[in-house]
């Protein structure tokens, strides 16, 4: 069984002192509480779809992005004495961003695949996820992935989970370009079921997301990686140490913890 299935994810606090960033897609190591800017430090353009919680998303009540890659990304400026500022951008934007190295480096629930290996490089993986299917609470027809043939599928686009989606024989699947428009199309019963990373649908319905339950075993067993432009192997190199860094210091674990409710895998953040 995968390490994922066990996951209990903890709603931690999400707050932050900082003011609304009226810039709406930017924010800087300093109002991520990253402290001064003194002249000297490196500057790093970090590529985010800030709509996945609980790994980047918008505090509703600061402006300010939180999550799980939040406070990693923020930890490892430090460690590496980065100035950092986050591009907020669609999900299918970030790899072409980082194919043209418009950006540093991209830390977004983003899967290692092999796919992506030969578009972009890979850091240590830092999280262990899977796929799973959800439905309406109501729906007691859909059991798992193998009731899924022929059914109306809701995906993020260009996610593992679309991926996933298309495998399933006769499927209609719609792309949206978030995965909180795949659960309102499931919600409002324009689609029959999401496919998506656990952890982030486990979170939407502990949000208060009744109305939607996770059927079944999980699919695939995926770890998340930051990537980096090929181009840039020096950064590659300062992210993988920084996270070495992290694990060693435990503050990874007290990041982890705080998001998931529990200890990491100890093989986490590693090859
Ligand atoms: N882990 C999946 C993938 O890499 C989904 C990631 C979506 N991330 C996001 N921030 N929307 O394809």
């Amino acid at each position: 069984m995968l390490v994922v299935l066990a996951l209990a994810l903890g709603v931690a606090g999400c707050g932050g002192q900082q003011t609304k960033d009226t810039k709406d897609s930017k924010q800087t190591s300093a109002q991520a509480g990253g402290g001064q800017q003194p002249a000297g430090k490196q500057k790093i353009l970090v590529a985010s779809d800030t709509t996945y919680a609980p790994f980047e998303f918008q505090d509703p009540n600061t402006g300010k992005y939180v999550g799980f890659d939040m406070e990693l990304i923020q930890a490892i400026a430090e460690v590496n004495n980065w100035d950092y500022e986050i591009r907020s951008m669609n999900f299918d934007g970030i790899v072409p961003a980082l194919q043209s190295a418009s950006v540093d480096l991209a830390i977004s629930a983003i899967t290692i695949t092999e796919k992506r290996k030969e578009q972009v490089n890979f850091s240590l993986p830092y999280y262990q996820s899977g796929q799973c299917v959800a439905v309406k609470a109501s729906n007691n027809t859909i059991k798992g992935f193998d009731d899924l043939a022929g059914k109306k599928i809701g995906v993020q686009i260009a996610t593992t989970g679309a991926d996933e989606a298309r495998k399933i024989p006769g499927a209609k699947i719609t792309d949206y370009n978030t995965i909180n428009e795949a659960f309102m199309a499931l919600k409002n019963s324009n689609v029959d079921a999401v496919v998506n990373d656990y952890p982030v649908t486990f979170y939407f319905i502990q949000q208060g997301n009744k109305d939607v339950k996770i059927v079944g075993d999980l699919r695939t067993s995926e770890f998340y990686g930051i990537a980096v432009p090929k181009s840039k192997p020096d950064i590659l190199e300062k992210v993988n140490s920084a996270l070495k860094t992290l694990k060693e210091n435990g503050k990874y674990a007290e990041i982890y913890k705080k998001w998931f409710d529990k200890e990491p895998p100890d093989f986490l953040p590693g090859e």
